[in-house]
């Protein structure tokens, strides 16, 4: 029986979920990571997890789950022992079938995975970001001129889904764009991390309608020629993939580039409306547009969770580890983590946080990181040259979801400097 949110307190499986036991040296910790509560404002969880040592068992889901930098950072990268070809989250694709067609990139071990990727990183190259620039801060300053002055508004909806829902697909060459539903396919796609709770079904009620509309938008024909999408087909004329694949690839631009934009941009927002001198730094050395980015990204970390399967009897941290276990990696909660990030709970401008783990590590690292960089980087830019200050007007709420932490509401009035 898969879990029901009034179970929790007990320790129920997943359905299929191979039962392990704890490893010796692992506390055992009776909560759930995916609780409503906890995820709208998951800061002293983070703290917590941590304290319990490398790992900490959590009964609930038979899981590993780990929050400090050194041991996220060695599962999360060693795809040779801990893979994603099982699932990045809790189900194991081993022994449960998967919501959809398991990702090309996300849900692939090598040698799968390096063909995939070899085609996005060519779609995806320097060359092509560095075409879209102008077009992104172009359409960036359009949107915050159109914000200025405006008595309220929210950032959420009216800022963060706004940019990347209109930029990206028109950068994909996306013929008739939906960006209700590319929001929509989103919320499934990082809900789906975690276990059948209400946040997952919430999500996975718009599947009817979304997915055929998703499936068919990443076909050949719905995408203009000379456009990312395009590029992506044209590995078909190539014979590195067939027309099937092509198009699951371009699905991967949908799923995994829209969200954790969305969030990421609504927190940076959020960071320098919080941090005033921060966003003085800012106006005053446009230079810092990049920094900024990085630690927005430590701070607030778009995606908080995502999981690994060991694939082998292995040890982290002096700890056996079983093959078949799964590992929840919290990279919030890594990055975060004190020991590798001096006075980690303030937000610094100009840190420079080399080895966050907000964007992965290893070969399943962000593919899409320079668009995300071009986008976030072109609205800080249109904030800094524009805006005089940045006036947070209401309470901002947190975005219960499975793998994606962003905010829910961010009201705010920008004044035109
Ligand atoms: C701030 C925005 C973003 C964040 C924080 C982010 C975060 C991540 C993370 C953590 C991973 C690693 C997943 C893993 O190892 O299991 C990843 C992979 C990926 N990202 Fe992003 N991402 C962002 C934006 C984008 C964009 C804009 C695109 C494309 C348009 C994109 C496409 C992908 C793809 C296709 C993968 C899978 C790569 C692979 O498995 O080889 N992402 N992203």
């Amino acid at each position: 029986m898969a879990p029901t949110d009034s179970e929790a307190s007990n320790p129920v499986l997943i359905e299929g979920h191979r039962p392990v036991t704890p490893p010796d040296g692992v506390a055992t910790w009776d909560v759930d990571p995916f609780d409503e509560a906890i995820l709208s404002y998951p800061r002293d969880f983070y703290r917590e997890l941590r304290a319990q040592g490398p790992f900490a068992w959590i009964p609930r889901y038979a899981c590993l789950m780990c929050g400090r930098h050194q041991e996220t950072e060695e599962v999360f990268s060693d795809h040779t022992r801990f893979v994603s070809s099982r699932g990045v989250g809790l189900q194991d694709f081993k022994l449960e079938k998967p919501w959809r067609p398991p990702s090309m990139l996300l849900e692939a071990d090598p040698p799968e995975h390096t063909r995939a990727r070899k085609v996005m990183t060519r779609a995806l190259s320097p060359r092509v970001v560095k075409g879209l620039r102008e077009y992104f801060r172009t359409e960036a300053d359009k949107l915050i001129d159109r914000l200025i002055d405006v008595e309220s508004f929210d950032v959420v909806t009216e800022l963060a889904e706004v940019f990347p829902t209109t930029v990206v697909p028109a950068a994909i060459g996306l013929k008739e764009n939906n960006p209700e539903f590319l929001v929509a396919y989103g919320a499934m796609v990082f809900d789906t991390v975690g276990p059948d709770n209400e946040i997952r079904r919430r999500a996975m009620a718009k599947a009817p309608d979304v997915v055929p509309w998703i499936t068919q938008a990443c076909t050949r024909e719905q995408l203009l020629d000379d456009y990312i999408g395009a590029d992506v087909h044209d590995a078909v004329t190539t014979g590195e993939l067939n027309e099937n694949e092509a198009a699951m690839l371009v699905r991967s631009l949908f799923s995994a580039g829209l969200d954790t934009t969305i969030a990421a941009i609504s927190s940076a927002v959020w960071c320098l409306g919080t941090h005033p001198d921060a966003f003085a730094a800012l106006r005053q050395d446009q230079g810092l547009a990049k920094a900024c980015f990085e630690e927005v990204l430590r701070f607030t970390s778009p995606v908080h969770t995502f999981c690994r399967t060991a694939n082998v009897d292995t040890e982290v941290a002096g700890i056996r580890i079983e093959a078949d276990t799964k590992v929840i990696c919290s990279l919030a909660a890594a990055n975060l983590d004190e020991e590798k990030w001096p006075d980690a709970s303030s937000f610094k401008i100009d840190r420079k946080p080399i080895g966050h783990l907000a964007f992965g590590s290893g070969i399943h690292r962000c593919v899409g990181q320079t668009i995300a960089r071009a986008e976030v980087e072109a609205i800080l830019t249109a904030l800094a040259t524009r805006v005089g200050a940045i006036e947070i007007t209401g309470p901002a709420t947190w975005r219960p979801s499975n793998a994606i932490n962003g905010l829910a509401t961010l009201p705010v009035r920008l004044t035109r400097q």
